[in-house]
């Protein structure tokens, strides 16, 4: 039976991606195409592959639709794709005046959506996602990766950034090994997925203070999977897909160049950005913070080599940040 309702909920995702990409694509989508292309600068042909969609500001577009291709109203709640109005005991459709990015598994399936409004309303919830079902869990999905995964392969590294535009921007400009965590901090789950393919992976978070902080619980998370992070940070309220979508390939390569720092440098920045380091307290705080990284890496060698960077980097002796390392280590078991 589990088998059944599974392959019915894949028939019923398949089929909500295809009509919302071709009301993109009809006369009732022009707002949503226009929105895409004239003002996030995206091409039919990113929109065609990553199978952008558009949901019309109307209340019963899909449970419309549902209706004429015959699919059970059922179906639609199962996915959270409908919504119940208690005090009218009608359905009407979850996703309205949005943009929808179907979100693949890494086989290229259907697994749930993220829909982005056109409202520029604060109170209207930016991005909105259809609900967590053992299908669709977010915690476990990397957006693009399904895009990405040969060329992470095949150049041996992976680009991490936060969000749908961020992947879409550098696909379209031809950086092709970018994948979404998609706003939730990096799960152990996500990492272990990235592990299969490569072992280094550029962080490119929003140069704002979350995306700082995400980069910083991230790191964490990437080494413990024997992952070596590096981090790029972009110039102050850019994030890559407008960072891109201003520069350029090229320049968004020379930039990364230049600018991308191992892991410790860029945790040597954040502390030294967030607290004096002349100050004995602050610093100290910042070396054990920094052991704390490195004594979650599972490679012995690794550890002592990245203690020996941080001692001369920081001045504070090697053997000093051994003993700290041995408790640091205890500490988190
Ligand atoms: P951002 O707020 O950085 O949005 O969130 P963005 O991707 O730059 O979007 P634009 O450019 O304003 O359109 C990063 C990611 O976090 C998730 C989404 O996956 C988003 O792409 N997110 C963000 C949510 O799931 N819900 C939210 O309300 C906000
Ligand atoms: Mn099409
Ligand atoms: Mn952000
Ligand atoms: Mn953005
Ligand atoms: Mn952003």
């Amino acid at each position: 039976i589990q088998n059944e309702e599974n392959e019915s909920q894949t028939g019923t995702l398949r089929w909500a991606a295809r009509t919302f990409h071709n009301t993109l694509e009809s006369p009732k989508g022009v707002q949503g195409l226009s929105y895409l292309t004239e003002a996030r600068g995206l091409s039919r042909a990113i929109i065609q592959q990553f199978g952008i969609g558009y949901a019309p500001d109307q209340w019963d577009n899909l449970i419309n639709e549902a209706k004429q291709a015959s699919i059970p109203l059922a179906n639609l709640t199962e996915l959270g794709l409908t919504t119940h109005h208690k005090e009218r005991g009608s359905w009407y459709d979850t996703f309205r005046n949005r943009v929808i990015f179907p979100i693949f598994s890494i086989g290229g399936q259907v697994a749930g959506f993220g829909g982005r409004t056109l409202d520029s309303d604060p109170r209207t919830p930016k991005y909105l996602n259809s609900p967590e079902n053992p299908l669709f869990e977010k915690s476990k999905l990397l957006y693009g990766l399904h895009a990405a995964k040969d060329e992470i392969r095949r150049s041996e590294s992976a680009l991490l950034v936060e969000g749908y535009m961020d992947v879409l921007a550098l696909h379209q400009a031809g950086i092709t090994t970018a994948v979404a965590s998609c706003g939730t901090s990096l799960t152990r789950y996500q990492a272990k997925i990235l592990q299969r393919y490569t072992n280094r992976v550029l962080f490119v978070y929003d140069a704002d203070p979350a995306g700082k902080k995400s980069m910083m619980a991230g790191i964490d998370t990437l080494v413990t999977e024997g992952i070596t992070p590096f981090v790029l940070e972009l110039p102050s309220g850019d994030d890559p897909d407008s960072f891109v979508q201003r520069a350029g390939k090229e320049e968004f390569l020379r930039y990364s160049e230049k600018n991308k720092q191992s892991f410790i440098d860029f945790q040597i920045r954040f502390f030294t950005q967030s607290g004096n380091f002349a100050q004995t307290d602050v610093k100290a705080k910042a070396i054990r913070a920094i052991t704390h990284t490195i004594a979650l890496i599972p490679d012995r060698i690794r550890q002592e080599l990245y203690l020996q960077e941080l001692s001369e980097k920081l001045g504070i002796s090697f053997s000093s940040l051994k003993e700290l390392l041995v408790i640091e280590s205890t500490m988190r078991r």
